[in-house]
């Protein structure tokens, strides 16, 4: 009975180290990336302005026992790419995957071109996730969100007018 008890515990521990070590892969998605909507609507909630970058994009796609998040990025001339969008399923959010993932994508670029872009809302904690990731404020579109989207966009409940654009070298 003991040794039962031990053995299941020394189980459940190794069966939790392995799942706290992962198997976290990310991979390039290059077909159906539509199949990947209900992520990419969590970042752009307008499907149109998805369509603008989605295909001339490369999605990253980050799995950890099942897909967690996704990334899109574009090459925008100039040595300079673009992370369009970056999203990780609610539940598994603050887990570390999207930091991850950005990293991942750091990397990858590295070397590639001169710098990394990523455009977002003026929503203070992301501007702060996007600087824990290395990245620094470089400008503004004014009123982007009011005049590129057909509704008003919100984050939790404060309207989004402007673009704020974060700046890393590659
Ligand atoms: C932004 C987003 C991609 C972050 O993904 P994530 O997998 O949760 O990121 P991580 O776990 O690596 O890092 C989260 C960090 O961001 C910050 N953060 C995340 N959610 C937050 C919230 N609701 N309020 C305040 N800070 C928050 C915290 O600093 C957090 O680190 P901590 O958990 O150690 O405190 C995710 O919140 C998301 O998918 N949001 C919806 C889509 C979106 O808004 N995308 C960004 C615009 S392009």
């Amino acid at each position: 009975m003991i040794h039962f008890t031990l053995y299941k515990a020394l189980e459940i521990l190794l069966g939790e180290r392995e799942q706290r070590r992962g198997n976290v892969r990310v991979k390039i998605i290059k077909r159906n990336k539509k199949d990947f909507l209900d992520l990419l609507l969590l970042a752009d909630e307008q499907e149109s302005m998805i369509d603008n970058y989605l295909e001339r994009g490369t999605l990253f796609a980050l799995y950890d026992a099942g897909l967690k998040s996704i990334c899109v990025v574009t090459d925008e001339g100039n040595s300079t790419f673009e992370v369009q969008s970056l999203a990780t399923y609610e539940q598994f959010q603050r887990q570390g995957y999207g930091k991850r993932l950005l990293n991942h994508v750091s990397v990858h670029y590295k070397g590639k071109g001169s710098a990394m872009l990523i455009g977002t809302g003026d929503v203070p904690w992301i501007l702060s996730f996007y600087e824990s990731c290395g990245f620094e404020l470089s400008h503004r579109i004014e009123n982007y969100f009011i005049e590129h989207y057909d509704r008003p966009m919100f984050e939790e409940g404060i309207q989004l007018k402007d673009k704020v654009y974060l700046k890393k070298d590659l």
